[in-house]
């Protein structure tokens, strides 16, 4: 296979970053799959002055990408639940792999879809789902694949780690840092998922599942956010030598797994009190490596786009003829090099 075409649904935020790392950075991403990966079709209801797509087609009917013979890969970038969740049965019905950034969808029907992926032997992956372009999902899928993991805890709502950081840092109000992280593209299209924890617990769900091996569960997460939060809380919290932070809680218990989003004090000096604005943290423990802790930005158009290219690279890379399906990422031009002193 010399190319791989994708089709991208959405072009907001995360669809329009998408659009152009894939473009800026072609010439890497071919070397790594083996082959090159072709945005061939958009689907957006609107057009997104801030993305030029040059002469791809934008349809706006999203359908018509599941429907598109030449589409192997339908990228679902258009969030919410119902239309979503339709394109993507759709597309898995005709055969597509799917990549997705929508966790709400994978938090709330992900026990459907994979069911209806798995008797279509086709891929549904959402790495950007978590943690924005922390690679989570493969550390959890891969790197501790042989890990019995006990618990795990972390920040995992960019918007509202910005809201509460920008309030110890800088006094600011509340409502003025809402307004400022969905100026920034970080917040849901209806803040109060972030604020609520109900985001939070989407993304809760999804990390339990992975690491406890269990279904999709979301009715069972204790979820409270941290709108009921006020700068006094932040405050003392400082004076008394803590952080609030909004954390995402798994952990094995001899009950079951138990499952809760809330604020939480945590003492200054620990690592996770430190993480701050829109990035996020997850810590890990588990049995043979003992803790380990993945940071970076937790929300934004470019670092989601970095995770959703990185899934739409992992399922090219097994439909390239020219390369087994695990590729070293060490792929590279020697003339491309070039050496610097240390
Ligand atoms: N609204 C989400 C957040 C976007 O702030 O974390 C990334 O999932």
């Amino acid at each position: 296979m010399d190319s791989v075409k994708v089709g991208i649904c959405g072009l907001g935020t995360v669809g329009s970053g998408t659009f152009a790392v894939l473009k800026r950075n072609a010439a890497e991403i071919s070397a790594r799959v083996g082959a090159d990966i072709v945005v061939a079709q958009i689907g957006a209801r609107r057009d997104n002055p801030k993305c030029d797509t040059g002469d791809v087609a934008i349809n706006r009917d999203v359908f018509a990408i599941a429907e598109n013979p030449e589409i192997d890969i339908l990228v679902e970038l258009i969030g919410g639940t119902t239309v979503a969740k339709e394109l993507v049965l759709k597309a898995i019905a005709n055969g597509k792999h799917v990549v997705t950034a929508n966790k709400a969808l994978i938090a709330e029907h992900g026990n459907e879809i994979f069911a209806a992926a798995a008797e279509q032997g086709v891929t549904v992956a959402f790495e950007a789902a978590v943690a924005g372009g922390i690679p989570i999902i493969k550390a959890l899928r891969e790197g501790l694949a042989g890990n019995k993991i006990q618990w795990l805890a972390g920040i995992i709502n960019g918007t509202g780690n910005f809201i509460l950081s920008e309030m110890r840092e800088k006094g600011r109000d509340f409502a003025d840092v809402l307004a400022e992280a969905q100026e920034l593209g970080y917040a849901e299209a209806d803040p109060t998922f972030d604020v609520e924890g109900i985001d939070a617990a989407h993304k809760l769900v999804i990390l339990a599942s992975l690491a406890f091996g269990i279904p999709l569960q979301f009715d069972k997460v204790f979820t409270e956010g941290i709108s009921k939060i006020a700068q006094e809380d932040v405050t003392y919290a400082e004076e008394l030598g803590y952080r609030i932070k909004h954390l995402g809680i798994a952990r094995g218990t001899s009950e079951g797994i138990e499952l809760r989003v809330h604020p939480t004090l945590i003492p200054e000096k620990r690592l996770i009190a430190n993480v701050n604005g829109v990035m996020n943290a997850v810590l890990v423990q588990s049995d043979a490596v003992g803790p380990s802790l993945y940071y970076g930005a937790g929300a934004g158009s470019e670092p989601t786009a970095s995770a959703v290219v990185a899934d739409v690279i992992d399922v090219a890379r097994s439909l390239s003829s020219s390369q087994s399906s695990r590729v070293p990422y060490l792929s590279f031009k020697t003339e491309s090099l070039s050496a610097h002193p240390v």
